[in-house]
């Protein structure tokens, strides 16, 4: 079943079309690989479909109720940012009214914590944290509220490599329980090692395929 239907979409900044008739969709359980030049729009698409832009003409269609989790590509967070990873990650568990946390909200948040690997570090303050720590923290936040589809807009750019395994391997555990994940990135070998689908924009239109043709692309793409 799909999770976003993407029909005809054309996005503009005004005059300037960024990019016109995109047609796609996320199936339940895919990791949709979307690469692309510096440039071509991929980051414009994801702030169409969070509904951030209004598309020029064309559709965006999602199961009634479906809820998205956004990593951004990048987030200037300066050392004096006041929250502790703890309370950059509950930012997203509030569900009720209350100005405190429920009993399972509390739960869910430690428990989400734990899967992250931020459980020892959670009291410090986010800005002092790592690259890769922030990751966890930005991760955490975004699957706290249990969402069906996951964008991660170069989400791994900064990581090691080990690193970019590890947050990805978690990513994965995910999706075994049906989140589907969309994920911009410029690096062929995550693509080709979590990927299940391609979406490559071009500047004159765009592919799709199964990750099948990874070969294929990275020849086109690289030259
Ligand atoms: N708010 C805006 N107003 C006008 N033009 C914009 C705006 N935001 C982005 N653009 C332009 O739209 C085009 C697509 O930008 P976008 O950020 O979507 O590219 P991208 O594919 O994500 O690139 P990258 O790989 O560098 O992240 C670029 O030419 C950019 O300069
Ligand atoms: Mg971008």
């Amino acid at each position: 079943m799909a999770v976003l239907s993407v029909d005809d979409l054309t996005v503009a900044y005004g005059e300037q079309t960024v990019f016109s008739n995109l047609s796609f969709s996320i199936n339940d359980g895919d990791f949709l690989i979307v690469v692309g030049e510096n440039g071509v729009g991929k980051t414009t698409l994801v702030r169409a479909l969070l509904g951030l832009i209004k598309p020029k003409s064309g559709t965006i269609t999602f199961p009634k109720d479906t809820r998205i989790g956004y990593v951004p590509q990048f987030r200037n967070l300066d050392e004096e940012y006041p929250l502790s990873i703890r309370d950059f990650v509950a930012l997203n568990s509030r569900r009720s009214h209350l100005p405190w946390l429920t009993k399972k909200e509390r739960h869910d948040l430690n428990r989400m914590i734990r899967i992250t690997d931020l459980t020892k570090i959670a009291d410090r303050p986010l800005g002092l944290a790592s690259g890769g720590e922030k990751q966890r923290a930005y991760l955490a936040q975004a699957l706290l509220p249990n969402p069906r589809l996951l964008i991660l807009d170069e989400s791994t750019a900064s990581l090691d490599n080990e690193m970019k395994y590890n947050l990805l391997d978690l990513v994965t555990r995910f999706q075994q329980n049906g989140l589907s994940v969309m994920f911009i990135t410029h690096d062929w070998d995550l693509a080709r090692h979590y990927g299940t689908r391609y979406l490559h924009m071009k500047a004159d239109g765009y592919e799709t395929g199964s990750i099948d043709e990874i070969d294929y692309l990275q020849q086109e793409v690289d030259g």
